[in-house]
């Protein structure tokens, strides 16, 4: 018999909610970094760090302040980031990622070489170089407008279900820190994950679905792994929840 690769339970419904432990399974390194890169990590990122300053909130983090806190959860390479912040100076982005070699092209986009110290910044953009967990376990309750997790690690076999960013588990986490009514955008290539997301959001009650297509909305610029998918003839699901 092949292995179950949902990740449900033996009646078919969710597994027992066994919380997702917070140690990372993805990669945090790969090769060794080249010199540009280590530059890169050791004197851009400090000057694009999010540093939060718990007493003056999150806002107070970027530069001019903006109205609005959005969140994208293992942002990659960062072409979704740089898209976005471009697109809308109202909004400052906190862009998690702990993979090394993804930190430095997110970086590599802004920072010229031999810039590394002195280029001029986004000033609606933030990093967060660690777990994007941590970081919503810390920002306050109700803080943020929205937040993006596009085509996370699938983690495909039933066994490591208890992996995945959407969990029963997880969902609170998210729903804490999000405002009432604001808008959480999931996407993947993956049909388990498709699947997965599906049932998960099916049984709870901290969120709407508002839609739930295979169409890539407007104002959901591409990313690096979206255009993988396409490329390899994998169909995306975009799905579109709202806090209530
Ligand atoms: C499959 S890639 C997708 C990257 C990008 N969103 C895209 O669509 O091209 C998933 C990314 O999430 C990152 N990631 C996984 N778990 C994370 C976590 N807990 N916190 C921050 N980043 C995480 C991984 O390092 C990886 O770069």
């Amino acid at each position: 018999m092949g292995e179950d690769r949902s990740g449900a339970g033996p009646e078919g419904g969710l597994p027992p909610l066994k919380p997702p432990p917070d140690r990372l399974y993805g990669r945090a390194r790969g090769y060794k970094l080249r010199a540009r890169q280590q530059k890169l990590l050791d004197i851009a990122l400090p000057r694009l760090a999010f540093a939060p300053d718990l007493a003056s909130g999150p806002l107070c983090a970027f530069s001019p302040r903006p109205s609005k806190l959005w969140v994208e959860v293992g942002a990659g390479s960062g072409e979704h980031a740089a898209a976005q912040i471009a697109a809308h100076a109202e909004a400052g982005l906190i862009a998690c990622e702990v993979f090394e070699n993804g930190i430095c092209s997110l970086l590599s986009r802004l920072v010229p070489e031999g810039g590394e110290a002195t280029a001029s910044l986004p000033g609606n953009l933030r990093l967060w170089a660690d777990d994007a967990r941590a970081l919503l376990r810390l920002l306050p309750e109700s803080s943020v407008d929205l937040l993006f997790l596009l085509f996370p690690d699938p983690w495909p076999k039933a066994r490591h279900a208890k992996r995945r960013f959407v969990h029963p588990v997880l969902l609170p986490v998210v729903a804490r820190v999000l405002k009432p009514g604001a808008e959480w955008r999931v996407a993947s290539d993956d049909p388990t994950y498709q699947a997965w997301v599906n049932e998960v959001m099916g049984t709870q009650s901290l969120f709407d679905m508002l839609q739930h297509t295979r169409e890539r909305p407007p104002g959901w610029p591409p990313t690096r792994y979206e255009t993988k998918a396409l490329r390899e003839g994998r169909t995306p699901v975009y799905w579109n929840l709202r806090r209530r």
